[in-house]
């Protein structure tokens, strides 16, 4: 696995209640995605297995308690040491979600790092947006595992009295090298030197992620005279029946606050021309390249090139066209656009191909890499990606 740089291990930091678990999922999500070994070490719910509800109250967090500071000690460290078991063994990328506020946990966890020859970088949110705030306090309340049971007033007054502790002893993040996400992507300060390019693509998706409900809906072009030949790839337009479809697609989404994503293919662009919402052309979301196959019909593959069908059904996920892409590729080319998807506030149809939105479904539903190329993506149907609940914004569903 190339990330730049092997073993890498991303450290959140900020108050509670800024979002770090919140991050720590999407990215999560979209480094396993790509094919990362990646995992979560959450702090809070190692204190919860280990120390039981008491642990939940936020006297656990007062600063003058020796205590308890003790024992919150206690089990971050042990958090992390089974973190640098994984990520010295099986794993590639480790996200420890933890507040680390303060300067010395900060300098522990990077001395351990060096110790265990981990790369690593702190990741903050910094937040001071009282909205921001208040929503992600709204769904901790209602989520959190700490608060289950507690009357919501309770709860409500329990967590700002553990807020006033950390406040008391945070330290913003600038003794080490770090990438701060200012209000769930106002933005973002990098400060981790130059030349890393994947921690700029890790800054640039942290940056991307925001908390709002939109939606995300797929489509293929409408059928083009390429789909009734069963050939593949080219530049194909819209049949009648096709440009028919375009046009339903549109009254469909009429007055919704929405915004068009296109590959450049004539196909997609033809199928959005009766949107008058923004419409934006990625490239990034052209159809897999099937290289020297391009423009062949499935029969003509099978005829000519016997080999080329063969490795394909064997593997069809790692299969490379000769001259062009596979599936594996293609997430690597189409990951740029699910951080346009992220970043947008407003809902969002992609129209695109049948590969590519299988991708792009992947990331959104997790599904395994060999099943991928299998997902059902036929033409004239719309699939809706849309938040379950509000459980730190991470349930989807394809319907
Ligand atoms: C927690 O115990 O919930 C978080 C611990 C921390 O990182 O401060």
């Amino acid at each position: 696995m190339d990330n730049g740089k092997a073993k890498l291990a991303i450290i959140m930091a900020g108050l509670p209640a800024r979002g770090k678990s919140y991050l720590s999922l999407r990215l999560h999500r979209y480094l396993e995605w790509q094919g990362y070994r990646a995992r979560i070490f959450n702090v809070g719910a190692y204190r919860r297995e280990s120390l039981g509800p008491p642990s939940s109250k936020s006297d656990f967090f007062d600063p003058k308690e020796p205590v308890f500071a003790r024992e919150r000690e206690r089990i971050a460290k042990r958090c992390f040491s089974d973190l640098a078991e994984w990520l010295g063994g099986a794993g590639d990328i480790a996200i420890y979600d933890a507040t680390n506020v303060t300067a010395s946990r900060r300098a522990y966890l990077e001395k351990e790092c060096g110790k265990h020859g981990f790369e690593h970088v702190f990741v903050e949110n910094v937040c001071d947006d009282p909205e921001i705030i208040e929503k992600i306090i709204r769904i901790k309340l209602e989520h959190s595992a700490d608060y289950a049971g507690f009357a919501p007033e309770a709860a409500r007054a329990d967590f700002a009295r553990r807020l006033g502790h950390y406040e008391g002893v945070y330290e913003p993040v600038s003794d080490v090298a770090h990438m701060k996400i200012i209000n769930f992507g106002l933005s973002v300060v990098r400060a981790y030197g130059d030349e890393r390019p994947f921690l700029d693509e890790i800054a640039d998706f942290l940056g991307a992620v925001n908390l709002m409900d939109k939606e995300v809906f797929l489509t293929r072009h409408g059928e083009t005279y390429f789909n009734c030949e069963d050939r593949i790839g080219g530049d194909s337009p819209l049949t009648k029946r096709g440009a028919g479809y375009a046009g339903r697609l549109a009254a469909h989404f009429k007055g919704r606050d929405l915004v068009v994503f296109t590959s450049a293919k004539r196909r997609t662009i033809e199928t959005a021309a009766f949107f008058d919402c923004e419409r934006v052309v990625l490239p990034e979301l052209n159809e897999i390249n099937s290289g020297l196959c391009d423009g062949l019909s499935y029969a003509e593959i099978a005829e000519g090139r016997p080999e080329v069908n063969e490795a394909r059904s064997n593997d069809k996920f790692n299969f490379r066209y000769p001259g062009g892409e596979s599936y594996r590729d293609l997430i690597q080319r189409v990951k740029k656009s699910v951080i346009r998807i992220e970043a947008e506030k407003r809902d969002v149809l992609v129209i695109a191909h049948r590969a590519v939105n299988r991708c792009l479904v992947s990331y959104f539903i997790p599904t395994p890499p060999e099943e991928v190329p299998y997902i059902e993506m036929p033409l004239d149907r719309i699939i809706r990606v849309y938040r379950l609940n509000a459980h730190y914004g991470c349930d989807w569903k394809v319907i």
